[in-house]
């Protein structure tokens, strides 16, 4: 693989995923599509784009002429069918991370996730098919629904799909999509559905940055309902190296559950970040609606068939880790944190 084209590499997961391929495959060339919205933020690989990097047009041409740098990054939307039918024409592989990916957000505003999620990945794979380039799709644990909590089901790439919340029933839609594309037009595609990452650069709308940031911002920290609700959390420096397995040793047409065997209660994910933020503050808020109860997934088939397993296991540790970069990247969080709460206060929290 020569040139690599990764949407929402400005986002959390897309921008970690820059710096993965950055660090251990150095001679890919990486094109971030991105759109900037209030998710992206071009800090997040800004040191990675060299001269110029950040000034090229669809083409790959930079005003100066300057040599091609290691990423490139283009603004623009996914749901740009011009421009992505030029990109397109340039890579040989696609790692789909562009989306609206916040629960919260999609049931004051759902609109925007069927746009981009769905419209915003038919524009993609339209494209993809026409230049017979490899494609892989991301998605989330989120589209096969909950289990209650006194379950120990663990989802497979087998499960139902039966998404509970606005945002997962666009994921499940673009999901189905891909499938389609898959055995319609012969598209060269992989999906992998994913658990709860969590790591540095994540945007602190988020459950795990939102109490870090909170507390170092003075402010209480919001638990949902009565805080018993679980997720299966991963690093996101696993999910990263899990995608770049499936994206070069995936077999074409095949779901892989990408997960870390780490189901823990929001109240228990908070003690553990007490034992780092002494001053937490927590407070009981109203719950999501329709709110997820549990997930927990089961990932042997990557596992087993793509040898793939994940590092960052020790979850106080990565929890103290994640503390501490958000302690060091005020910079990074700080001018969002009144805009944030002040839109979950908007909301009723
Ligand atoms: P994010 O919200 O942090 O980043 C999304 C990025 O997409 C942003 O940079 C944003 O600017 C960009 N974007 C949005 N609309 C766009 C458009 N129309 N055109 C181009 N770029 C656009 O999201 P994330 O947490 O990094 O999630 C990435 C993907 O992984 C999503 O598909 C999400 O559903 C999936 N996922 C996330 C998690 C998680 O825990 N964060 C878990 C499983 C799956
Ligand atoms: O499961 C994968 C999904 O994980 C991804 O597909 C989504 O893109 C990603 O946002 C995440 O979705 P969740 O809704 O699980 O994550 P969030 O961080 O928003 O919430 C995690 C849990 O914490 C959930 O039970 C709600 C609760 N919560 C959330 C926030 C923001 C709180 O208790 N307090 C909060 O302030």
């Amino acid at each position: 693989m020569k040139t690599l084209l990764v949407t929402g590499g400005a986002g959390f997961i897309g921008s970690n995923f820059v710096r993965y391929t950055r660090a251990h495959h150095p001679d890919v060339h990486i094109i971030v599509l991105d759109a900037l919205t209030y998710a992206g933020n071009l800090e997040n690989i800004r040191d990675l784009l060299g001269e110029g990097g950040a000034e090229r047009g669809a083409a790959g041409e930079s005003e100066s002429g300057a040599s091609k740098p290691p990423v490139e990054f283009i603004h623009g939307s996914i749901n740009d069918a011009v421009l992505v039918d030029a990109l397109m024409q340039r890579v040989d592989a696609v790692v789909h991370c562009a989306a609206e990916s916040h629960n919260d957000r999609a049931i004051e505003e759902p609109g925007i996730f069927f746009e981009t999620n769905v419209m915003g990945t038919l524009t993609l794979l339209q494209a993809a098919v026409r230049y017979d380039v490899r494609f892989h799709h991301l998605s989330t644990d989120e589209v096969y629904g909950d289990t209650p909590l006194d379950s120990d089901e663990k989802f497979t790439e087998m499960s139902l799909y039966k998404p509970s919340s606005p945002y997962a029933s666009s994921k499940a839609a673009s999901d189905h999509m891909v499938r389609a594309w898959v055995r319609t037009y012969g598209l060269r595609a992989t999906i992998s559905n994913c658990s709860n990452n969590f790591g540095p650069y994540q945007h602190i709308e988020k459950f795990i940055p939102r109490a870090i940031t909170n507390t170092l911002a003075g402010l209480s920290v919001k638990l949902y309902g009565d805080g018993l609700a679980v997720r299966d959390w991963i690093h996101v420096e696993d999910q990263c190296s899990a995608l770049w397995a499936i994206l070069s040793e995936g077999k074409v047409g095949e779901t892989y559950l990408i997960g870390a065997d780490c189901a823990v209660s929001n109240a228990d994910v908070l003690r553990s970040l007490r034992d780092v933020l002494p001053d937490m503050r927590v407070e009981h808020v109203r719950d999501r609606l329709g709110a997820d109860r549990r997930y927990a997934l089961d990932a042997t088939k990557i596992r087993r068939e793509l040898g793939w397993e994940p590092e960052h296991t020790d979850f106080r540790q990565e929890l103290q880790d994640t503390v501490r970069w958000y302690e060091q990247h005020t910079a990074w969080w700080e001018s969002k944190k009144y805009g944030v709460e002040a839109q979950y206060a908007r909301a009723g929290q």
